[in-house]
């Protein structure tokens, strides 16, 4: 008897700049790409740019004020229907940007027991050093982070003017990231389906 395929896992792709003239949906079109190509991975590109969240929380034990239920309604359930996320992330005085921080500081329960991959871009260090610092917040927050990444260094120059990745190596590193995002995908969706994650 053969085992059934298993349902394809919910990928959510979070754009975490929100800079007007970004370089972030050129690397988020070649990431999508790269996305669909694979028939265990379903993607859900949510980009911070087109849903916007306040930088003004409420205080603890109260509502956020009227409009925030609205503007988190196009992002919360989107996060918590996913399996595993990818974080597109530029790199910003060698961190990553407040509105990547913003999204992921109005979710909590949303992010445990998920694994979480990076895909990164910027100047040489290719927004590595991002990268390490949302290791650490990811971590406080219950999600598992994989280890290989993807990093663009020098991230114009790897593009042509329509947008086409000119670095066969970036398909490799992509197809590496998803294997590794799978495994931890389905492991822990299993794990999250028997028994309940315990923050
Ligand atoms: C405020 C700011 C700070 C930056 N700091 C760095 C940095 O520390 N290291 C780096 O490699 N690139 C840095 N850059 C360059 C960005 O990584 C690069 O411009 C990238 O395209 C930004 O992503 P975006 O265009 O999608 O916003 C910085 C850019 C901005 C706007």
């Amino acid at each position: 008897m053969s085992t059934p395929p298993a349902e394809p896992l919910r990928v959510a792709v979070l754009v975490g700049s929100t800079r007007e003239g970004r370089f972030a949906p050129v690397v988020t079109k070649w990431l999508a790409g790269q996305l669909d190509q694979r028939d265990d991975l379903r993607g859900d590109v949510v980009d911070l740019a087109e849903t916007p969240l306040p930088t003004v929380f409420p205080a603890f034990g109260q509502q956020p004020p009227p409009g925030t239920e609205e503007q988190l309604a196009l992002v919360s359930p989107r996060l918590a229907a996913a399996d595993a996320f990818v974080l597109v992330t530029p790199e910003y005085n060698h961190s990553f940007p407040a509105s990547l921080k913003n999204a992921i500081d109005w979710h909590n329960e949303q992010w445990h027991g998920k694994p979480v991959a990076f895909v990164s871009y910027g100047g040489r260090s290719g927004g590595l050093r991002a990268v390490e610092q949302l290791r650490v917040v990811m971590a406080e927050l219950n999600a598992t982070t994989i280890r290989n990444t993807v990093s663009f260094h020098d991230a114009w120059s790897r593009f042509d003017a329509d947008g086409t990745c000119t670095d066969p190596a970036a398909d490799t590193a992509a197809k590496a990231l998803f294997d590794q995002l799978a495994w931890w995908g389905h492991a822990l969706r299993d794990a999250r389906s028997v028994r309940r994650y315990v923050a």
